[in-house]
């Protein structure tokens, strides 16, 4: 029997397609979230947050990269490539600037050794915010999952350097021992 906990049934109940909706519904309450036209969203899959921003906004231009499949969604474009390609995909590419909100609920694959671990998702967080920087306009805003780690100091430092605004999150949502945690950045 599969267990679904308290996020994960009323996720199902709304239709979304994962709990991880809460965490970024959240994030919207707390902030200053709420223009946005054009919208990336990095490792969408299974594509809750991208239902989300539609469900806001049913106008707004969702672009969504994956390295796994993700069920089509009305209104987003979908991408089955690694964040790493997105400067080779001219949909997107032609958007530079343009970008009013960049959200990642990127998640590697782990290895199980930490060290390997840590730094393969401070390397994926440096890409995001690089790519954030390159693709949001100004006053656009990230939101991003990380992990608390030792490298987490170092990531918001670097955010630091591009956006004007940053600020931690740990969401209700998120589970405690997940130790995943969101930072949110205005350009
Ligand atoms: C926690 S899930 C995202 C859930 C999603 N926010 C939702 O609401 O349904 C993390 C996703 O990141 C994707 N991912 C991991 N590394 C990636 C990469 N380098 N490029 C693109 N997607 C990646 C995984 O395939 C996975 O689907």
């Amino acid at each position: 029997m599969v267990y679904l906990d308290n996020w994960a049934l009323k996720a199902k109940q709304m239709g979304y397609r994962s709990r991880a909706v809460f965490k970024l519904e959240e994030i919207f309450n707390k902030t200053r979230t709420n223009s946005f036209k054009y919208v990336l969203d990095l490792g969408s899959s299974p594509g809750a947050w991208s239902q989300f921003i539609l469900k806001k906004n049913s106008n707004a231009n969702v672009f969504a990269l994956d390295i796994l499949d993700m069920e089509p969604i009305e209104g987003v474009k979908f991408f089955k490539q690694d964040i790493e390609q997105i400067y080779n995909i001219p949909q997107i590419f032609k958007l530079k600037d343009n970008f009013n909100l960049v959200i990642s609920d990127i998640a590697p694959n782990l290895s199980g050794i930490k060290l390997i671990d840590n730094k393969n998702i401070f390397d994926l967080n440096k890409l995001t915010i690089d790519i954030a920087s390159d693709f949001l306009c100004r006053d656009g805003i990230l939101i991003m999952k990380t992990f608390q780690n030792n490298f987490l100091k170092t990531l918001r430092k670097d955010m630091e350097l591009s956006f004007k605004i940053v600020q931690t999150y740990k969401p209700a949502a998120s589970k405690k021992k997940s130790g995943e945690i969101y930072l949110y950045g205005e350009k």
